[in-house]
């Protein structure tokens, strides 16, 4: 049996908007192993949610578009199949865990009701077993009170309270793949950190997690492996060790520079100089360049692939390969007048 679970190759979505159309995912392809936990980092509006909320279809269609790739899950395409099946598949095979649990629970149903409804949805169950289940998976996730909390609403419980119901929500039908867009940042750094702690010890053994975040004190804490993003494609992607130690991508080096906890100093250092580019219109070669201290011209004007730096690492930039990126770049420019 293959080790992949999700492959993903060559997506591409973005937004029509007034001000021209913002391609928030250009080209980003990865692969989801089973059981692991692979972190997907990268400063704000660089992609993150739009990757994980475009291949399971969840995109406001309009003003999103998904132009183009594959989303391979068992084989299946997430992003072909029709839309009944892969509403099976969500909530049931791939979990969802979202920043702010309101978005995943109805405010007009009590907890329990909630529970039940999700485990008859994966499994065909009575409705006292499937109470039994819910009010099983709330003691799991170490709800307080768990037996009244089936019948209180949402809106009766903590913030915190409700990441765990959502936690138990998500997890109840054994998914084998759980999306987790940050799932704690609204929440204090103590109750981040036993939310996490749970995710990973109440997951069944090969369940495995996409986590979305942009703090690499989570990916050092949780991930096996990360996948740094910028400004709609993927810079970097390696085991967690391999990146931290050896970061092959100026901007992931940034990233971690930008992290206190490492350096062990209370102040936090500052962010990397500079901001995202447009994603309406983004700057020719490695949208990194303006902001990269080691930028040749060639950067700017010849986009680099991910390239393999070491086993299972690769990285999107031209250092170190010079001589190679000068000579597309004069491809590029030969094609060029061929054309005119
Ligand atoms: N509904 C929308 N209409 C237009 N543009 C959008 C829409 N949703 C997202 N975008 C744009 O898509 C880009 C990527 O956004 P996304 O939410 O994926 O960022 P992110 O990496 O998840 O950031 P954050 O860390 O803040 O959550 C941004 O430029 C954002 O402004
Ligand atoms: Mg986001």
């Amino acid at each position: 049996m293959s080790d992949v679970l999700l492959s993903v190759e060559e997506l591409r979505a973005g937004f029509a908007t007034a001000g021209g159309f913002v391609r928030a995912v250009d080209g980003v392809s990865f692969e989801i192993r089973r059981g692991e936990v692979l972190g997907l980092v990268g400063e704000s509006g660089c992609g993150k949610t739009v990757t994980a909320l475009a291949l399971l279809r969840l995109l406001p269609r309009p003003p999103a578009v998904i132009e183009g790739g594959r989303a391979l899950f068992h084989g299946q395409d997430l992003l072909a199949m029709p839309i009944a099946e892969l509403r099976r598949i969500r909530g049931g095979k791939i979990g969802m865990i979202f920043q702010e649990p309101m978005t995943a629970l109805s405010p007009l149903h009590r907890i329990g009701d909630q529970l039940v409804e999700t485990a008859r949805l994966h499994r065909e169950i009575s409705g006292a077993a499937a109470w039994a289940l819910g009010l099983d998976w709330l003691k799991r996730v170490g709800l307080p009170d768990a037996a009244q909390r089936m019948t209180d609403y949402p809106h009766q419980l903590s913030g915190g309270m409700r990441q765990r119901v959502m936690l138990a929500l998500a997890l109840l039908p054994e998914p084998e793949l759980v999306i987790a867009d940050e799932p704690t940042t609204a929440l204090d750094v103590t109750i981040q950190a036993q939310i996490f702690e749970l995710l990973l010890r109440v997951r069944g053994g090969d369940t495995a997690v996409l986590l979305i975040t942009h703090d690499m004190g989570v990916v050092w804490d949780v991930c096996d492996r990360v996948h740094v993003m910028y400004a709609a494609r993927l810079a970097e992607k390696g085991p967690k060790a391999a990146v931290f130690d050896r970061p092959a991508h100026p901007y992931t080096r940034g990233l971690l520079a930008a992290m206190p906890r490492l350096h062990g100093k209370a102040e936090r250092l500052p962010d990397i100089p500079g901001q995202l580019p447009s994603l309406i219109a983004p700057p020719p070669g490695c949208r990194f360049a303006p902001r990269c201290p080691l930028a040749r011209d060639v950067c700017r004007r010849r986009a680099p692939r991910l390239r393999p730096v070491a086993p299972d690492h690769e990285t999107a930039c031209w250092d170190g390969i010079w001589e190679e990126a000068e000579k597309e770049a004069r491809e590029q420019r030969a094609e060029g007048r061929g054309e005119r």
